[in-house]
């Protein structure tokens, strides 16, 4: 009698321990499959905040345009283990980095450029628009993210529509910014081949228009260290054909005063790579009138 009562109770002290040990494995995949939809959920939202901040520089596939390529291997990881990887991530995007003084395109060992102008600091702190929240999603996103995803989220080009869903040129070209010096003829002149030569379809300007290229609100005073006469001569080669300028690396971009940064140790510079922006075919009268519109943008 003693001796199966003893057998029972080990018996039953086995189930019990068993089960505990079940309920917790099962508890701890339970709490790290949460912890990866959470994760995957920060990285999404990281693909909303690139689309909408980071594509005009790193392309809408990561692929690098005035900064590197951030679609690469070595910047893939588990944000959770790889820490070194995740901080150098979080504060290069928290804080930005020095460019050099002369950017110049260079081309990397994967084939793809980079211009070595500053990184702008993003986090609120330093003067950027994202809060904490916003950056670790974004450095989730760089790390384990799908960059075929970045696509959905680049927000659509802000343009009045009438009742049948098209674009209303006349009252687009009435919304657009007047332009600052200007008599009315001449800006609305700039406006109209601003709207019917296709530049709004990839630029915005005072919050009309499409995000694919920079935002253009203030081209008229980009070039802080250029005459007015060398800035219009740059954008006239430019509207006229972009496929033809050698360093077209935007003059607000390149106007860097900071600490520079040692290239020593980059492959060599090379040609730049090809431009996104098409020939748009206008003529030279035309690309005049607009030119004097985007200078008076300031
Ligand atoms: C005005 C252009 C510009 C914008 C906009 C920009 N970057 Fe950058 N970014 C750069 C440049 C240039 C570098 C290279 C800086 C260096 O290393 O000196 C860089 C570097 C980086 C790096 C470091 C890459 C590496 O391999 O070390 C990360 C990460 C990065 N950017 C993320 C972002 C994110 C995320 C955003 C949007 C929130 C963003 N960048 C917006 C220009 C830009
Ligand atoms: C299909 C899209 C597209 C269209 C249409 C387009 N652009 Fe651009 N534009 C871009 C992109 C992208 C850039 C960024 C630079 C690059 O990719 O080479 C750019 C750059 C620029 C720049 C900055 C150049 C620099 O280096 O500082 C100006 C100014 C500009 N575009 C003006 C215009 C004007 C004016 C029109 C209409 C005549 C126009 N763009 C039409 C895509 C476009």
């Amino acid at each position: 009698m003693r001796g199966r009562k003893y057998i029972v109770v080990i018996v039953l002290s086995w189930l019990i321990a068993l089960s505990l040990a079940f309920a917790l494995a099962f508890d701890r995949s339970r709490m790290e499959r949460a912890e990866i939809a959470h994760a995957q959920a920060l990285a999404e939202r990281g693909a909303e905040i690139f689309a909408q901040n980071c594509i005009v520089c790193h392309g809408v596939a990561g692929q690098g345009h005035v900064g590197p390529p951030l679609n690469v291997p070595g910047l893939k990881g588990d944000p959770r283990e790889d820490t070194d990887l995740y901080e150098m991530l979080y504060n290069t995007i928290a804080h930005g980095r020095p460019g050099t003084s002369e950017p110049t395109w260079y081309m990397l060992e994967n084939g793809s450029w980079a211009s070595y102008t500053a990184m702008p600091a993003w986090s609120q702190e330093a003067g950027g628009t994202l809060n904490e929240q916003h950056l670790r999603a974004v450095v989730h996103f760089i790390m384990m993210g799908d960059w075929n995803s970045v696509n959905r989220h680049v927000p659509p080009a802000n343009l009045i529509v009438d009742e049948s869903g098209r674009m209303d040129r006349d009252a687009m070209i009435a919304r657009l910014p007047a332009g600052s010096g200007l008599s009315d003829a001449a800006s609305v002149r700039g406006r109209e081949i601003f709207v019917d030569r296709a530049c709004i379809a990839c630029h915005s300007i005072g919050g009309l228009g499409a995000t694919v290229g920079p935002d253009l609100s203030k081209v008229g005073s980009w070039a802080a260290n250029l005459t007015e006469d060398e800035w219009r001569a740059f954008l006239e080669a430019w509207i006229s054909d972009p496929t033809q300028v050698e360093n077209r690396l935007p003059g607000y971009w390149s106007n860097y005063g900071g600490p520079i940064l040692d290239v020593s140790d980059l492959p060599q510079p090379s040609e730049p790579p090809p431009t996104q922006m098409p020939r748009l075919g206008l003529s030279e009268e035309e690309i005049h009138d607009l030119v004097t519109y985007l200078l008076s943008l300031r």
